[in-house]
């Protein structure tokens, strides 16, 4: 999806039924309709959804009373679509029952056997009828709506109050809607009562991640209190989130007595103040598009982002190519919303319209790197956003040692029963995946000394059982829990990789075929390999440590079953049981790393429960939350407890974070795990599962080598094409970059590479199956594309490290 800014678009809320939306929205066409300044465009008022049909037709009526009462309409009273071209003004109704309640009683009714006709259920527009609503269609055709670079205004009218149902499904009109988040008019409850019901209304916008640029009140009969009302309202609020609340725009005449139910005795004259009031949306609407412009301006200036060259993105000024900021304005679901500056051709303009060489255009992206890895229930998601909302309403951020809240306590139990299920009975808290590790390396080592495996004097020696290609974070200890790389080695004078780091073998998809095995659901001849294969490792893994005996060993720290940051890699399952059993026949402790593998991102709840091992340590992070704060835990055996007991302080575990056992994010974390109970490993193995054909398929193209497909992870290793791509290895990144570019630009897919690999996640608990096959099928076309173009990448796609 892509659209331009041209005109002003908003959508027309109400803090109830009833409160005068559709005479707002009447109030404000005729206005725009006869301002003689107004910048030259056509004007759309869509209803998407209309009950009582035809008898109730929000459409017409706007369509009247914006062109005058007595302007003759050549339409019939049941048309879908109002149209005058003299005045470029249209008003359409896409969805409409019969039946005058609620869109989801009447949608409910007409599935339940009303007869299915065209005056029960009129066509949508350019589809076909269905007596559920079909939320792709509306949306599409708000989006394309927007696209149309000849409206001057588009208004968009809900149907009922902010909390309405929509569909049969019950689905939340403020839900239905987010993922276009146009900027709302909520209309205010102008009667008795109404102050709690606009507030609550505005609350339930604002906390979906709504801008709500203004609270209007239609004033008329029956809606007296607007002015208190408004005077209320303006009291609560902070201006700079919501700068216009209205009360004075008197879309009805209080003196002629109309009323609500005879609407045909027409406006008053409010043409001033509608248009005053259309006046400040444009400068909101304006002010919007300036701080946009500013962020994607300034960011460069202001920010130091993790993991980038800021050196590489100075392009000399008289480059064009000048690397752009991704600004994401929003995100819902799987997607991104996304504001880009983009080049505008002026050469055949007049230099009244030449006012600026870049225009903004607005796009939605797949997010196929998870936002980091960490989301699983899809952006915004609404039950997660109450529960973190009403966490921060009830603490805030409160005290935590010996202290006790009902979020963390819940949590604990929870993650005891599910994750640490079997082997864990103490849960700490922590704020990120590094510090968890640390605090796992804390655990790990006093367990260590007291089951004698050294003492200390011998202290600064300990090291770690670890693994090439293993990622813990970018804390000091947690880089030493690696071998040397770029990100450690050059990062600290103090890094010392600390420990004895094997080599392990991995598992992958080659030209079609898993090698050695696929890490799940196995036939009876693939364990049979497994035996032999587990004999042979575990002979050589004992040999390995056998040679290293005099180095003290703390810790065995791994990432069960996929080495993330390493690569995306999927480690031979067999060769991390033998490692684990090695470890410990020689008591030394087992720390997991599940801060990437955790809570479904395997297809299995754990990486633990595939290697079918338990640890006495364990870090969890990221989708411990869903993705919606940060969040860690370190789950611990008793045995690695009662190592902390002692008589003096410092015998205590002396660790802690500011933000230790936050209760929004222990509140996000609960929500997050009852999702999680419902999940089951046939739907959340994607790549590995239903999606296995067609990702098998990538790994037979040319200049792909092994393919990684486990869970909701896919990655694809790129290996050289050609002669000059194996001699120069920057030719095969311009590739890579080339894959990356033709992703986000032809398929709106956001994916990022790790080394010669481009990787793409997807939320296991949201992404619906044919979008993550649609990702699958972007992939294939972009790997051949990029194979075949010879275009070098530009610095506008600057690669990124991770
Ligand atoms: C396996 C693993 N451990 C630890 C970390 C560090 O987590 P955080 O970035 O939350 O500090 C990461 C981050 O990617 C990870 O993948």
């Amino acid at each position: 999806m892509q659209r331009n800014f041209y005109g002003l678009a908003f959508q027309v809320w109400g803090a109830n039924t009833n409160v005068g939306k559709t005479l707002v929205c009447a109030a404000l066409a005729r206005a725009h309709l006869r301002d003689s300044d107004r910048a030259r465009g056509a004007l759309l008022y869509l209803k998407p959804l209309q009950t009582g049909f035809p008898s109730d037709h929000d459409a017409r009526f706007v369509f009247r009373q914006a062109l005058g009462t007595d302007t003759r309409i050549n339409e019939p009273e049941n048309a879908l679509e109002y149209v005058s071209r003299e005045h470029a003004f249209s008003c359409r109704t896409l969805y409409a029952w019969r039946l005058a309640r609620s869109p989801q009683e009447a949608a409910a009714a007409a599935t339940a056997g009303e007869p299915f006709s065209h005056a029960s259920l009129q066509r949508p527009a350019g589809g076909l009828a269905s007596p559920e609503l079909d939320s792709s269609t509306v949306l599409e055709h708000i989006e394309n709506a927007l696209k149309n670079a000849g409206l001057s205004l588009f208004m968009v009218e809900t149907a009922g109050g902010v909390l309405s149902p929509v569909s049969a499904s019950g689905t939340l009109q403020a839900d239905f809607y987010r993922a276009v988040r146009l900027p709302g008019v909520l209309v205010g409850d102008a009667r008795l009562g109404g102050i709690s019901t606009t507030l609550a209304a505005y609350e339930a916008l604002r906390s979906r991640g709504y801008d709500v640029p203004a609270i209007v009140f239609g004033m008329g009969p029956g809606l007296e209190s607007a002015d208190r009302n408004a005077a209320a309202i303006r009291a609560q609020l902070d201006p700079e989130e919501t700068p216009i609340v209205e009360p004075y725009l008197r879309v009805f005449d209080a003196h002629a007595q109309a009323s609500l139910a005879q609407p045909a005795q027409g406006l008053v004259s409010v043409d001033e103040t509608a248009q005053r009031f259309i006046e400040h949306l444009r400068h909101w609407w304006c002010r919007r598009a300036i701080r946009w412009q500013d962020m994607l301006r300034e960011s460069d200036q202001v920010l130091w982002w993790p993991f980038t060259q800021h050196q590489a993105r100075r392009m000399p000024s008289a480059s064009e190519e000048r690397a752009q900021t991704t600004l994401i304005d929003s995100a819902y679901g799987d997607d991104y919303t996304i504001i880009k500056s983009v080049k505008r051709d002026v050469s055949g303009m007049s230099p009244q319209k030449r006012t600026s060489s870049s225009e903004l255009t607005q796009e939605r992206w797949f997010d196929g790197c998870g936002s980091w890895w960490t989301q699983s229930v899809g952006h915004g998601h609404p039950t997660l956003n109450r529960s973190i909302g009403n966490a921060l309403g009830r603490y805030g951020h409160v005290m935590f040692p010996e202290c006790v809240h009902e979020p963390a306590w819940l949590l604990s139990k929870r993650l005891l029963n599910s994750v640490g299920n079997g082997w864990a009975s103490r849960v700490f808290f922590s704020d990120n995946g590094s510090t968890a590790m640390e605090i796992g390396l804390k655990m790990a080592f006093r367990l260590a000394q007291k089951r004698g495996l050294f003492d200390l004097s011998r202290a600064s020696d300990v090291g770690i059982v670890g693994l090439e290609g293993s990622y813990h974070g970018d804390t000091l200890g947690a880089m030493d829990c690696s071998p040397s790389s770029t990100f450690n080695q050059l990062q600290t004078p103090w890094y010392r990789g600390r420990g004895l780091f094997l080599k392990p073998p991995y598992c992958a998809i080659w030209n079609g075929d898993w090698q050695p095995d696929a890490p799940q659901g196995l036939d009876a001849a693939a364990q049979r390999r497994r035996h032999e294969r587990y004999r042979e490792y575990h002979r050589s893994i004992a040999e390995e440590l056998a040679r290293h005996e005099s180095m003290p060993l703390g810790a065995l720290v791994l990432e069960p079953v996929v080495q993330g940051a390493g690569g995306m890699r999927i480690i031979d399952v067999v060769y991390q049981q033998a490692l684990i059993d090695a470890c410990r026949q020689r008591a030394i402790p087992v720390v997991f790393d599940e801060v990437f593998t955790a809570f479904w991102r395997l297809g299995a709840l754990t990486g633990a429960s595939i290697l079918d091992r338990e640890p006495d340590i364990a870090a969890y992070g990221k989708l411990l939350t869903g993705g919606a704060l940060p969040l860690a835990v370190t789950l611990s055996s008793e045995e690695v407890f009662t190592a902390f007991l002692g008589e003096k302080r410092a015998d205590a575990l002396l660790h802690g974070h500011s933000y230790s056992a936050y209760p929004a994010g222990c509140a996000a974390a609960n929500a997050a795990l009852s999702i999680y109970e419902r999940l089951t490993s046939a739907e959340t193995r994607v790549f590995d599962g239903a999606l296995l054909a067609p990702v098998r398929a990538l790994s037979t193209k040319p200049g792909v080598g092994a393919v990684s497909a486990i869970g909701s992870v896919l990655a694809v290793q790129l290996t050289p094409l050609t002669s000059a791509e194996q001699a120069d290895e920057r030719l095969l990144a311009a590739r890579q970059t080339r894959v990356l570019s033709i992703a986000r630009q032809q398929h709106g897919i956001y994916l990022r590479p790790l080394g010669t690999t481009v990787y793409a996640l997807v939320a296991p608990a949201q992404t619906p199956l044919h979008r993550a096959a649609d990702l699958v099928r972007a992939l294939d076309r972009a790997l051949d594309l990029a194979a075949v173009s010879k275009e070098t990448a530009n610095a506008a796609t600057v690669t990124p490290i991770v």
